[in-house]
């Protein structure tokens, strides 16, 4: 940065605004090489602060004219700075502030404001976009009802689109028309939207609870109409999912989504009108896996969710984000849940949680999910904000049980439907709602403030005589930058104890006069506890955590054995898995530890005869055993080293997976084959369970390299008709040395060339390989003609993917890091925000060796020198090497 760092913003110097804007009315005179914004505000004075001037936000504007009622101003009524237009002495008793800007959408290249993106005007103002429009007060706190006026050529932009309803429209001349929308619920500017475009749309109804009849279109560029069906069933089922689950119906007779090639994140839930990126709409068998299909359903919940948990009730500050986030990402998740397999949704949120989250909570950029600080905002779409705090709702959950969390949302709503509120103002409404809970809300409030995973460890003792059983659990937690000390937190620890017929045992605490029969939820709230249980008829093995209750590390010194019981036995399928995952992941240090002694690496046979059981029940629930079958990433794995050693882990699970290969090669080929040709296509849970399991078991005999294994390959990839499919075999065709390899590689561009959505996938499968020719590719990849630096859809695919290549990015010698620093370092001046994102793969730089510190120090380093470096990038490549 050139004029000095770039300062902080406090949540403790929160003030609300000298003045309210009740109103906008908003002209937009869409030409090419720029665009005209008259905005008029109706502004009143809060009686509640000192009187103020009025101060509005402005970036990269050209302030043409400014008037106060009929009022022209002249340069000395006001002070326009390059952040700020200031107004002193406007009348108490309110006015019309009116403003006219310039604006150059088409060379926006940092997406955010009112870009272009093939060619369309589209708008992205979460968080402080809106500021790059017009002169407001750019702060979620301000609340406005909203009338736009589009105006713009009709050939070239026959669509024009903003929130709320279309009330008006007409021609103008030289071939233009405009468009009058107005959006009757007040909202923060965050959620303005507009678009205007050559788009087509598909469309289809919807009938609320209470009669609403809704009109749902998805708009998306000439010749992808045919891939948004899913997408709007996703839609349908999530109106009426809410309606029964939240009782929540949708408020205007209108909800529009456009889906835009060129997007920083995932979609936007702006008010009637939301922006997608376009891998969360297009959809077809043929170009989207599963996982494009699923997470397109989730997607699209997510953001019509927002409707109340963000829109109806927002955040009062940015540094309430996690109130609309993990709200809203725990509404998607429960979605997903009922929609699709409960455990599969879990295990898959869990393993998310815990590669990005937890990493993220170990690092340099750790932060409550209730940050205290932010330099840009932008940084703060975060794990932990999004699923950390998805996690902290899910508690609220546990802890008060499904009625008492209702209540608490009833109350929620009931109190502050159309304000800007805090995640205090959240806690306060689940806990007066629920006055008859014994629970301590000011201990549970630390889940908001304390950085960090919580790690508990414990052991229980048996005591056959008396038949108790004494469980104790221990909580610690490590400082976090800015928080030397912490204190306990409130834990609900979801358990049971499983005896030795596999059964749940009753449960019944001492000076209890009941048992409870299966799972109950244990409150662990002092930094070590004792749990005494009476009555407990033979030694048990404990079930902890049991659906993951709470996001923290566990380590109970459970034998291999129990671990081996607890697999085939838990009443709990999330605890089923994880007993094979504490195993596995037990069993791969062990291996890493012996190579890094010089021992030879030896895989127990009982870890693959454990396998062996798991393979052998594929044909019961094929989904759930995809996962059992799946070995803990090389990421995770790191997690839990103190240094991580970047190729003993490599190592280590190619050897286990080769030996696994190796050791069931017939059953493996059995499931593959069984789990194979299931007719017509769909993404039936069922459906997709069965391709996850036969493409894992590809996967196996691949990395066994065998002879039969690769024949599947590539005949599956050949012959494949489903994205799914292709791309696994490519995948694993991609990151092997067959002869066939490279024809493969460019008979699938050949075809897909057309379809960014599809390239993507080519990318990533490349940047993802371990062989040691991968970051030679990715840097040959950057001038592939389907790259484009400028779209972060292929940043992700390329960079991004890269940088999440355990042994590729962190290779010895550190070549990987400069590689990421060029980039970065290009993305800077062009897209902040992505820019940042990709700096973020830096963050764990200290948890390797020595050398590959030096290396990424100095990588770093350079990023952190270069001029003009934006406030984004600055503030995650400070912190890093803080
Ligand atoms: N609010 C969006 C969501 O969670 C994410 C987003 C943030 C999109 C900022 C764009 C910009 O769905
Ligand atoms: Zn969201």
């Amino acid at each position: 940065m050139d004029k000095g760092s770039p300062k902080a913003i406090l949540l403790k110097d929160y003030v609300a605004p000298a003045w309210w804007i009740d109103t906008v009315d908003l002209s937009f005179d869409l030409h090419e090489g720029e665009t005209i914004v008259t905005a008029r505000l109706g502004i009143r004075r809060n009686h509640e602060v000192p009187r103020g001037p009025l101060v509005l936000d402005g970036q990269e504007l050209e302030l043409l004219s400014v008037a106060v009622g009929s009022r022209p101003l002249g340069p000395d009524d006001y002070a326009c700075t390059p952040d700020h237009l200031t107004l002193n002495d406007l009348p108490d008793d309110g006015a019309v502030v009116e403003m006219v800007t310039r604006i150059h959408p088409e060379s926006n290249t940092a997406l955010e404001g009112l870009y272009k993106s093939s060619g369309n005007y589209c708008t992205q103002c979460e968080a402080e976009g809106f500021r790059k429009i017009t002169y407001f007060q750019d702060r979620p706190d301000v609340m406005a009802t909203y009338r736009v006026r589009v105006e713009a050529n009709r050939q070239a932009y026959p669509v024009l689109l903003s929130n709320g309803n279309l009330v008006d429209q007409g021609d103008a001349a030289d071939g233009r028309h405009w468009a009058l929308w107005e959006d009757p619920w007040p909202k923060p500017c965050y959620l303005f939207a507009l678009v205007a475009g050559k788009l087509v749309h598909i469309e289809d109804r919807y009938r609320t609870r209470s009669g609403r009849d809704v009109a749902l279109r998805i708009y998306v560029e000439p010749g992808n109409e045919d891939k948004c069906g899913h997408a709007m069933e996703s839609l349908i089922k999530s109106m009426r999912w809410d309606e029964e689950a939240y009782g929540l119906e949708y408020d205007l007779d209108i909800f529009n989504i456009v889906a835009v090639g060129d997007f920083n994140m995932g979609a936007m839930e702006n008010k009637s009108l939301n922006i997608f990126n376009t891998k969360y709409i297009l959809a077809r068998p043929d170009t989207a896996t599963d996982t494009d299909f699923l997470g397109i359903e989730t997607v699209v919940a997510h953001e019509y969710f927002h409707n109340w948990t963000g829109n109806r009730v927002t955040c009062r500050d940015w540094f309430q984000l996690s109130l609309k986030e993990g709200l809203t990402v725990f509404r998607d998740q429960q979605f997903s849940a009922d929609m699709n397999s409960a455990p599969v949704k879990r295990i898959q949120d869990v393993t998310r949680l815990r590669q990005v989250q937890f990493a993220e909570d170990a690092g340099p950029t750790a932060h409550p999910v209730r940050p205290e600080s932010y330099i840009e905002i932008n940084n703060f779409y975060t794990p932990t904000v999004y699923e950390k705090g998805a996690e902290v709702l899910r508690m609220y959950h546990t802890l008060l049980g499904a009625a008492g969390y209702r209540r608490g949302i009833d109350l929620y709503f009931a109190r502050h439907d159309g304000q800007a509120v805090t995640t205090d103002d959240f806690l306060a409404a689940m806990r007066d709602a629920n006055p008859d809970r014994a629970v301590d809300w000011d201990q549970f409030r630390r889940w908001y403030a304390q950085a960090g995973t919580p790690a508990v460890s414990g052991e229980g003792t048996y005591d056959a005589p008396s038949r108790t059983y004494r469980l104790t659990l221990r909580q610690t937690l490590a400082p976090t930058p800015g928080q030397p000390d912490k204190r306990p937190m409130l834990i609900p620890v979801s358990m049971g104890l499983v005896g030795p017929d596999g059964r749940d045992l009753p449960l019944k605490l001492a000076g209890e006069d009941e048992a409870v029969t299966g799972t109950r939820v244990l409150a662990l709230r002092e930094a070590e506890q004792d749990f005494t249980f009476t009555g407990v008829a033979a030694s048990p093995v404990p079930s902890l955590f049991r659906g993951f209750s709470a996001p923290v590390k566990l380590s109970f010194d459970y034998t291999d054995a129990d671990l081996t019981f607890l697999m085939a036995h838990d009443s709990d399928p999330f605890n089923r898995w994880e007993a094979g995952q504490t195993l596995a992941a037990r069993l791969l240090l062990g291996l890493v530890a012996d190579r890094a002694a010089g021992h030879d690496m030896i895989v127990p046979a009982s870890f693959v005869d454990a396998i062996g059981q798991t393979l052998s029940r594929a044909g019961e629930d094929p989904a759930f055993t995809a996962l059992a079958l799946t070995l803990p990433s090389e990421n995770y794995l790191g997690q839990l080293m103190g240094v991580i050693d970047v190729d003993g882990i490599h190592a280590a699970r190619e050897l286990v997976r080769g030996t696994i290969g190796r050791s069931h090669r017939a059953s493996l080929l059995a499931t593959y084959h069984g789990n194979a040709g299931q007719g017509a296509f769909s993404v039936s849970p069922e459906a997709i369970g069965r391709r996850a399991v036969k493409n894992a078991a590809l996967a196996y005999l691949m990395a066994a390299g065998d002879g039969e294994g690769r024949a599947l390959a590539l005949a599956q990839y050949r012959t494949a008709t489903g994205m799914t499919d292709v791309i696994a075999a490519l995948a694993l065709i991609a990151d092997s040395d067959m002869p066939e390899r490279a024809d493969a590689l460019s008979a699938f561009a050949a075809k897909w060339r057309q379809e960014p959505l599809v390239m993507d996938k080519w990318f990533m499968i490349q940047a993802t390989s371990a062989r040691p020719e991968t970051l030679a590719e990715v840097r040959a990849l950057l001038s592939h003609p389907g790259f484009n630096i400028r779209n972060p859809n292929k940043v992700y695919a390329l960079i991004g993917a890269f940088t999440g290549n355990a042994v590729a990015f962190h290779a010895a010698g550190g070549a990987g890091y400069e590689f990421l620093a060029d980039r970065v370092i290009e993305l800077n001046r062009l897209n902040p925000q992505v820019a940042s994102r990709m700096a973020k793969a830096f963050a764990r730089w200290r948890n390797y060796d020595a050398e590959r510190q030096a290396a990424a120090k100095v990588a770093l380093e350079r990023v952190a020198h270069t001029p003009d470096l934006s406030r984004d990038v600055y503030e995650i490549v400070s912190r890093s090497l803080e």
